[in-house]
């Protein structure tokens, strides 16, 4: 299941971050890669530690921790610090891979299942041509250009590929989330539940069978969550 996060980073948010970017000193992108991804993967991305990557990083945690949809469909357990990446010019796509399942967060050295892979976007999509991200899925591949400030979330266990930039560049903030609830499809009928349950609650306002199953959802998430 796709999920597409709507405005993560706010207008001025986006502009900091966009102004931080401006002359960052960008990296070979396959110093992260695993041994597969590496040999596909012809990006840039910013030094773990330099100021421009923790401006963004810290907007981007910033923008999750308030963004309602994020926490009920990730159910986050842990966040990999995220990272920050640029597509154009000779590094300009990164081919079919799967993402490593377990990542040492730079910091702490702690392992971080990866559950859930999401990318924010921070480049306008007017601004450049190509750099859709194609998650595979059984029923075909989509592809995935999202407004500057919304991000996509994806389940990790999909092989996935960002197309070629033609033109222009594609600035984004990409991380991954441990999920408290491992499954896949746990979480995403967890995720369905509670959605349900706020439409009932904002068509109908609080009653009985909204307690009860707000009770269950909370059942549930105890049974198969792992804090
Ligand atoms: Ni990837």
């Amino acid at each position: 299941m796709l999920i597409t996060l709507p405005r993560v980073l706010d207008a001025d948010d986006l502009r900091a971050a966009r102004a931080a970017l401006a002359g960052a000193p960008w990296d070979d992108g396959r110093d992260s890669a695993g041994a597969q991804a590496a040999q596909v993967k012809h990006n840039q991305q910013l030094p773990h530690d330099c100021v421009a990557a923790i401006d963004v990083r810290q907007r981007v945690l910033r923008g999750l921790d308030r963004h309602p949809q994020f926490l009920m469909a990730a159910l986050p357990k842990r966040v990999f610090a995220p990272r920050v990446n640029r597509y154009s010019g000779a590094t300009n796509h990164y081919g079919n891979h799967v993402d490593n399942a377990i990542r040492f967060a730079p910091d702490s050295g702690q392992r971080v299942r990866t559950d859930l892979s999401c990318t924010v976007f921070l480049s306008d999509p007017r601004d450049y041509n190509g750099g859709e991200l194609v998650v595979q899925e059984p029923n075909g591949g989509e592809r995935i250009k999202l407004a500057a400030g919304d991000a996509v979330l994806y389940p990790g266990t999909h092989v996935h590929q960002v197309l070629p930039v033609t033109r222009g560049e594609r600035l984004a903030c990409f991380f991954w989330v441990e999920s408290m609830v491992r499954s896949h499809e746990q979480r995403r009928l967890l995720y369905e539940m509670d959605l349900a349950l706020m439409q009932l609650r904002t068509r109908h306002g609080e009653s009985a069978e909204t307690v009860a199953l707000t009770g269950t959802y909370h059942n549930l998430l105890r049974m198969w969550a792992d804090t």
